[in-house]
């Protein structure tokens, strides 16, 4: 057989013993037979590069090159639902379908809601061409090639099948909570932050820059909505058993129903059943079954008549309160949490729930003693929503307290804000630990060697007081908090190193002058040019820039009236910090793109997306997400989106490549 056909072969037959194996559950060949033909193909496709495929079986273990996600308008918009809570808001609902339908009789689909993010699929003979999130629901980010590593999802549809030339399916991918608990604990004994709950985790993963993470951490996906024309029937429901014969994963969960109390049954029974479900849900969805019906009851400007989401209560338990605690976060924001006798909830002994703020906690009037009702919703941390008894002790609960219960200063509250806070920045630990991780965040100086759990031991050891202190680390002072990783701790020094070369506007970001955050930083630099100029402006100058208001303004005149910030600053600047725009920056401005929208869109060669960005900046113009009528012309680089393509032609608007892009801006 020529080789050519063997690929051919191996790929359908890879495609077909994925879908037994993760859609079904039902492998016919053994593991080991499997990794036997995915080793074949993986050793005949490097032999023929000329007939490499994006949707090849071999691609699903995605690549460690770096994505850049391009935002993509939606076909149709992706609209959200309507929440209801209770079963009188289900009945209304029911109601108002009847009403609208006029007496016609209809069938409600009720579907679990799964707790992930929307994903929107499309095909091409088969073939998946383009995923996208939701993003604002009329445009989204294009995560075709995360989406590939999801083994639950089919690249290529089986050939001979009833499905359209080109159609879309939506669905949740989602994190089961096998592969949440798995990853949560890798990340706990590498000292990073948990994941709160599996969406968080199913999103954060599905944003990520390198696809082999995301094969790597086991993501799921449920489709429940088939759109496009010529797709099999009026029914909602036989649609997805079609969709699920094709090759994609539909619960087996869905019942169409045909009265109010069969919809009921269906929401008692997964009440209490749907903690024995691999993945998290956090409703039900309840879907007018016709699409002719659908059409004829229509949409709200946010989301369709023809279907609702009621949601689940979240799990409660009752407990005794001991004693309440005060966290002081990095923003200096202080939490009140209360410690209780451990209760089972939601599967986890709970012995903490936070109190959340002043208000919050008083309006509660605790005393220790009290029964508390404790609550699970979304979040990793469980909250105390109310006392489980009205008889418990009344008046004169816990006050909260004010000083910071790290450094005594007196607490403050900042209008319109319900956090306390500790406005000691340079003297609370946490607070100055919060600065310090600000400063080498990666849209800071990008030191990006040294995470939040090093600075604290550096910290904690004496060698740092503030971020200036780390240009004087040394060699010999990291040997012994890093036990010696003499690899490590040279990488470290050099990425402090390397970050004196940041650009003056990410510099002016990262000294922390409150309310000045990356926009405004990069305005203000523009505007003066230097360091200097920046710490001497006056409150008017400051307010003549676009941009700048007076909350910002303000700051950045206290900011430099403060000694100890003069000082730093000063310390930067000896160290070799940037405090100018480069000579570079500032030739390079014109207003060469005054008043033009331009939108970026494919990969480039000369420039990344960002300096591109940049350089539109540089000269007058505006970088826009995407096409409309008054785009003035897109800088397309290779690869641009078959979509973008499409709008820019039909709107007449102007394709201008890296090349031609580079001579529009160049001097004379
Ligand atoms: S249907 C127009 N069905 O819930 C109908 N959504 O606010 C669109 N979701 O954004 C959605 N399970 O992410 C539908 N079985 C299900 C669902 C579901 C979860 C999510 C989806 C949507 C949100 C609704």
């Amino acid at each position: 057989m020529l080789e050519q056909e063997r690929i051919k072969e191996l790929r359908a037959a890879l495609h077909t013993h994925n879908y037994n194996y993760y859609v079904l559950n039902q492998p016919t060949i053994s593991d080991q037979e499997f990794d036997m033909m995915m080793h074949e193909l993986i050793d005949l496709e490097a032999r023929h590069p000329e007939l490499y495929d994006p949707n090849s079986p071999t691609q699903r273990v995605g690549s460690d090159l770096a994505n850049e996600f391009e935002t993509v308008p939606h076909s149709r918009p992706m609209l959200s639902l309507a929440n209801t809570y209770n079963r009188e808001e289900v009945s209304d609902f029911y109601q108002r379908v009847k009403n609208g339908l006029q007496g016609e009789p209809f069938q409600v689909c009720c579907e679990l809601k799964f707790d992930g993010l929307s994903i929107s699929l499309h095909y091409e003979e088969g073939r998946l061409v383009r995923a996208l999130t939701r993003g604002d629901g009329v445009q989204g980010d294009d995560v075709t090639q995360n989406v590939r590593t999801i083994r639950s999802i089919p690249l290529q549809l089986p050939e001979g099948m009833d499905y359209p030339a080109e159609f879309e399916i939506r669905g949740e991918v989602l994190m089961p909570w096998s592969s949440f608990d798995r990853l949560n604990k890798e990340r706990e004994e590498e000292g990073e932050q948990l994941f709160a709950n599996p969406r968080n985790a199913a999103s954060g993963t599905l944003k990520s820059k390198n696809s082999s993470t995301v094969a790597r951490r086991g993501l799921d996906a449920y489709l429940y909505y088939l759109l496009g024309d010529g797709i099999p029937g009026d029914g909602h429901y036989e649609n997805l058993q079609a969709a699920r014969r094709w090759g994609f994963q539909v619960s087996e969960n869905m019942r169409l129903t045909s009265t109010l109390d069969e919809i009921y049954e269906y929401i008692d029974y997964w009440d209490t059943h749907r903690s024995e479900l691999p993945v998290a849900t956090d409703g039900i969805v309840l879907k007018v079954n016709s699409l002719a019906q659908q059409r004829s009851l229509g949409l709200t400007a946010k989301s369709p008549r023809w279907a609702i989401a009621y949601k689940f209560q979240a799990e409660q338990a009752e407990t005794t309160l001991r004693q309440i605690v005060y966290q002081v976060g990095r923003t200096g924001a202080i939490t009140p949490v209360a410690n209780m006798d451990p209760v089972q909830l939601a599967g986890t002994t709970v012995r903490r729930a936070t109190l959340h703020n002043a208000d919050f906690m008083l309006s509660l009037d605790l005393h220790s003693g009290d029964r508390v009702l404790v609550e699970k919703g979304g979040e990793i941390i469980p909250k105390i929503v109310g006392k489980a008894s009205p008889l418990g002790k009344t008046g004169e609960g816990a006050a909260f307290i004010t000083r910071c219960p790290v450094c005594l200063t007196p607490l403050v509250r900042y209008e319109g804000e319900a956090a306390h806070y500790c406005p000691n920045e340079n003297g609370c630990p946490p607070l100055i630990l919060g600065r310090i991780e600000h400063f080498i965040s990666r849209k800071a100086m990008n030191i990006n060697s040294l995470g939040p759990e090093t600075v604290d031991e550096y910290f904690r050891q004496g060698l740092i007081r503030d971020a200036a202190d780390l240009y004087e680390l040394t060699e010999a002072q990291l040997m012994k908090p890093t036990a010696g990783d003499q690899k490590g701790v040279r990488k470290i020094l050099q990425s402090i190193e390397d970050s004196k070369q940041v650009p003056f506007e990410r510099v002016l970001f990262a000294i922390g002058i409150r309310f000045v955050g990356e926009i405004a930083a990069k305005t203000l630099a523009r505007s003066y040019g230097s360091m200097e100029a920046v710490a001497s402006a006056s409150l008017e100058s400051l307010l003549q820039i676009n941009g700048i208001g007076m909350v910002i303004a303000q700051s950045v005149i206290n900011y430099f009236a403060e000694p100890r910030n003069q000082q730093f600053v000063e310390r930067l600047r000896r160290y070799g910090l940037q405090m100018t725009l480069s000579e570079e920056q500032l030739s390079a401005q014109s207003d060469r793109l005054a008043g033009q929208s331009i939108v970026i869109s494919g990969v480039f060669q000369h420039h990344s997306r960002d300096e591109y960005k940049t350089l539109i900046e540089q000269h007058g113009g505006r970088n826009s997400g995407s096409i409309s009528q008054k785009t003035s012309f897109v800088l397309a680089g290779e690869n641009m989106g078959p979509a973008k393509l499409e709008k820019a032609s039909k709107l007449g608007v102007r394709i201008v490549s890296e090349d031609e892009f580079l001579q529009m801006i160049a001097q004379n």
